[in-house]
């Protein structure tokens, strides 16, 4: 009987520890993209825009692309080496080239790619520190 009741106190422990743990990653979660905004507004807005769509034959949209949404790597690598060669995104064609960002933090790159890829209809995956880091550290493309 006791160790009925020990059980059952154990188990609803086990769940506690599982639902705090759960609740603080999405938290975190959710300060990282509120940073990636912070980002984004200071850096990227001017260009992209507010809702992501950029500027028809300047600045491309953010919204629905592969760039922002397909390869992590590739994705980071625009906003460390910046971008030169033209791109064409429904229909319009870009040729004004986009500068480095490598300025930015390994996490400021992080959370603003997190949050474009989590905004303006974009639903991709989140991006870590550890991985903006691996594409600084690594040689630069010729
Ligand atoms: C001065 C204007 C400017 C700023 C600031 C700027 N971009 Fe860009 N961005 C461009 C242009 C122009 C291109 C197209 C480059 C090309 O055609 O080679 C581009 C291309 C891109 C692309 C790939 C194409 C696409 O639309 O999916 C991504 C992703 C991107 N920018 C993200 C960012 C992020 C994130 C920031 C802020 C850290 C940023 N940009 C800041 C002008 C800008």
């Amino acid at each position: 009987m006791r160790f009925k009741k020990h059980c059952i106190l154990y188990c609803l422990s086990m769940l506690l520890g599982f639902l705090v743990s759960a609740q603080s990653k999405t938290l975190s979660e959710s300060k990282r993209l509120a940073n990636g905004k912070k980002v984004y507004s200071m850096y990227c807005l001017a260009c992209h825009q507010a809702d992501g769509n950029g500027v028809p034959r300047l600045n491309p949209p953010l919204a629905g692309t592969d760039y922002v949404t397909g390869s992590k790597t590739r994705l980071i690598d625009i906003v460390l080496y910046g971008l030169t060669e033209p791109l064409e995104i429904n229909d319009e064609v870009y040729n004004n080239p986009m500068a480095s960002h490598a300025f930015l933090s390994d996490q400021q790159v992080a959370d603003v790619l997190s949050y474009i890829r989590n905004s303006f209809g974009n639903k991709a995956g989140m991006i870590a520190a550890t991985e903006v880091k691996k594409q600084r550290n690594r040689q630069p493309k010729k």
